[in-house]
């Protein structure tokens, strides 16, 4: 097991979801809404995101936007008069949906990314709201069904470990090249050591086929770190470089190998397969999706 820390570790209440990105694999839907927005069953992405974070006991979010996300920003503020008229026609189911969705004022903060120069300069654009404190990152794409929240479970962990923790998962080795991927120095189960990151490596060149998934806990010393990257895979400014850094001193950066199913809803075919999930996971929906999910196969193996 990793050395239980003697000194108090700071409890993580920030959170930066990096959501500056154009979205362009979801052109045309994304030339009008952010990519963010777009449902799965009948929430938008970013509530997945936000809800796991609270689960986790976050206070502050922080979003990283850009041009063309105002309706992000409008989707987080609480709406008077819809609320009014769901009131007046006795819609309590659903105004207390919409409650669940309402934050805190003050609780989030918008920071403009100004240009497009990759995930690690989108963190780095929260530097100031961040300061010395550890922080979480929460990349909306990857949604995590999970019976206890992905971030929660590795709260959990870092709170043993300390240092910096990134979500870990064992992907096809020909995938490794759309991942940032682990050089584990000590795999102690769900708890991984890690000597090494490297973002998008040549299938060739991967030191594993553990990817990081879009959830970390970094330390403010990674943000110092993000100071001075420079450009690295595909010319951007790279989060994994900065956490690489770290790996340096031995015991400073872990993997956390989480319990639960991971959608990659930057891709169409994810996105499907995960609506498809939580519409199953649904109980006003199961029945009759699942019945017509069943003739489909059937229609689609006749006609084979
Ligand atoms: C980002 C990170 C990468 C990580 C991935 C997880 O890549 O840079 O290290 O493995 O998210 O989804 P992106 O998918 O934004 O290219």
């Amino acid at each position: 097991m990793p050395n239980i820390l003697k000194t108090k570790i700071k409890r993580v209440t920030k959170a930066v979801f990096p959501v500056a990105g154009m979205g362009t694999r979801f052109l045309p839907a994304t030339k009008s809404i952010p990519k963010e927005i777009m449902t799965l069953v009948d929430r938008p992405l970013i509530q997945y995101a936000i809800d796991e974070a609270r689960a986790a006991g976050i206070k502050e979010f922080i979003f990283v936007t850009a041009r063309g996300k105002s309706a992000l920003e409008d989707y987080f503020d609480h709406s008077p008069e819809l609320e009014s008229a769901l009131r007046r026609s006795g819609k309590e189911d659903l105004l207390e949906i919409l409650r669940d969705t309402n934050m805190d004022s003050g609780a989030i903060a918008y920071v403009r990314q100004n240009r497009a120069l990759g995930l690690g300069h989108a963190v780095w654009c929260a530097k100031r709201l961040i300061g010395n404190e550890p922080f979480a990152v929460l990349l909306p794409d990857d949604v995590i069904a999970a019976e206890k929240p992905c971030l929660q479970q590795m709260i959990e962990a870092y709170e043993q470990t300390g240092g910096c923790m990134v979500a870990a998962m064992e992907v096809p080795p020909n995938k490794t090249s759309s991942y940032g991927v682990l050089d584990v120095a000590d795999d102690m189960g769900s708890i991984l050591q890690v000597r090494g990151m490297v973002e998008k490596p040549k299938v060739e060149d991967a030191p594993s086929n553990l990817a990081v998934i879009g959830r970390y806990i970094l330390t403010p010393k990674v943000m110092m770190n993000l100071n001075r990257m420079k450009q690295g895979a595909g010319g951007e400014i790279q989060l994994t470089d900065a956490i690489a850094e770290e790996c340096k001193t031995p015991g400073n950066v872990f993997g956390f190998r989480f319990r639960g199913q991971r959608y990659d809803c930057g891709s169409k075919a994810g996105f499907l397969q995960a609506t498809v999930a939580f519409g199953l996971s649904r109980p006003d929906l199961r029945e009759e999706f699942s019945a017509y999910l069943n003739d489909m196969v059937a229609l689609q193996k006749a006609a084979q």
